[in-house]
């Protein structure tokens, strides 16, 4: 990096000649704790916005500033950052794309826009146009209210997509153009339910944590084409009744977490499809029956947590679970 220190600011100088006086004129500090870091004379924002580089990763904190233009953001040349994060920061004034020119950065891998600080906004189509290379998305806790319903259309390489802690509403076609995604967590947004086909086209995604929204009943449709998924977190959520064959796809799954809803009964047939459950997470239900040997066709079960249940029956339901394949049940009830 030392090496390249003089050659930027005679850049910088050259912008500054050229007439883009708008440009924050930043220097590099390389003194502190062995990150690059960008001081800025002071204007209105730039007293608050800091930027550090590491070696791999540029980080922006905006401390709550209004804008993130210009008059913030010098340029720079970080050919090997692959992963960007922004902080406290409104959305970018000319989109992400700008942010990854500015700083030369030629392979952006992994973004995270996080604690974003404008109020219930949508983020638009365009949002991340040019960013196809992007592997990792962080959205989370960012007051966004709505999402373009074209908004991945630039990014078909997702394979992990977070967008925690929002106001975020599932569409039916939100995810048709991340047939790549591994792992998506959408918990705490206030979530009722889910469109039927909604994860259709995601024959690769392992974990989907929908945790702390309001779904209410789970229904057929739900979950169709999740065949690899290995976790569904849905506790916390407001289900009472899950239809049978609403998991019909879910033959992956191996960990299903059910904890915390208001769920009174449960029957075999919901769980006909899912013969991999190795764990499965019942407690604080209100769990009144557990019909037909509902845990009769899990050959993988190890744990099932029961309790803070009401169930009346467990003694005669244990005993015919097949306690071959079940190492341990946890049956705190009382
Ligand atoms: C963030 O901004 C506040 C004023 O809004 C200031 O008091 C505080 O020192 C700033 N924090 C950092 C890390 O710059
Ligand atoms: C950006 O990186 C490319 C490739 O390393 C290099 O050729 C180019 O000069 C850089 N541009 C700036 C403005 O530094
Ligand atoms: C943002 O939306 C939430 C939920 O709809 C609402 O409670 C809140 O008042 C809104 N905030 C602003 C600043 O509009
Ligand atoms: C998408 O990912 C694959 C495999 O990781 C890679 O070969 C391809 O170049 C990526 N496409 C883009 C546009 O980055
Ligand atoms: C998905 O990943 C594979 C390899 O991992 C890659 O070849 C393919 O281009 C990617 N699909 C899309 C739509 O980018
Ligand atoms: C969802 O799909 C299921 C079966 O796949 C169907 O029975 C149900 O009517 C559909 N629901 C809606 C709202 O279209
Ligand atoms: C669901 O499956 C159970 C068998 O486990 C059956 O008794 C019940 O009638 C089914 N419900 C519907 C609506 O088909």
């Amino acid at each position: 990096m030392t090496s390249k220190f003089p050659y930027f600011l005679i850049l910088l100088n050259l912008l500054a000649i050229n007439g883009e006086d708008t440009q924050a004129n930043c220097e590099i500090d390389t003194s502190n704790t062995g990150a690059v870091e960008y001081v800025c004379p002071p204007s209105p924002y730039s007293t608050k916005t800091s930027i550090h580089v590491y070696s791999k990763l540029l980080i922006i904190d905006c401390n709550n500033t209004e804008v993130l233009d210009d008059t913030v953001l010098p340029r720079g040349n970080h050919n090997n950052i692959f992963k960007l994060v922004l902080k406290k920061c409104p959305l970018p004034a000319k989109g992400f794309k700008d942010l990854v020119n500015r700083f030369n950065i030629t392979s952006l891998k992994e973004l995270t826009f996080t604690l974003g600080t404008a109020a219930n906004y949508t983020i638009e189509a365009n949002e991340l146009t040019g960013l196809e290379e992007l592997d990792s998305l962080d959205l989370s806790e960012s007051n966004i209210l709505t999402l373009n319903g074209e908004i991945f259309k630039n990014t078909p390489n997702l394979s992990i997509l977070k967008m925690n802690r929002n106001e975020i509403k599932l569409n039916e076609n939100l995810f048709d153009n991340l047939q790549n995604l591994t792992n998506i967590a959408m918990f705490s947004n206030g979530i009722r339910t889910i469109p039927n086909n909604t994860f259709k086209k995601l024959t690769k995604l392992k974990t989907l944590e929908l945790w702390n929204n309001k779904i209410g009943d789970l229904k057929r449709g739900m979950f169709d084409g999740l065949k690899e998924l290995k976790l569904l977190e849905l506790s916390k959520n407001r289900i009472q009744f899950i239809e049978n064959d609403t998991f019909k796809d879910l033959t992956s799954l191996a960990y299903l977490n059910l904890a915390k809803n208001v769920i009174p009964e449960l029957t075999r047939k919901v769980f006909e499809n899912c013969r991999n459950i190795e764990i499965i997470w019942l407690k604080y239900n209100g769990l009144m029956f557990l019909r037909d040997d509902v845990f009769s066709q899990f050959h993988k079960l190890e744990v099932v947590y029961l309790s803070d249940n009401n169930l009346m029956e467990l003694q005669k339901m244990y005993s015919r679970v097949r306690k071959t394949y079940v190492k341990y049940i946890c049956l705190i009830i009382l």
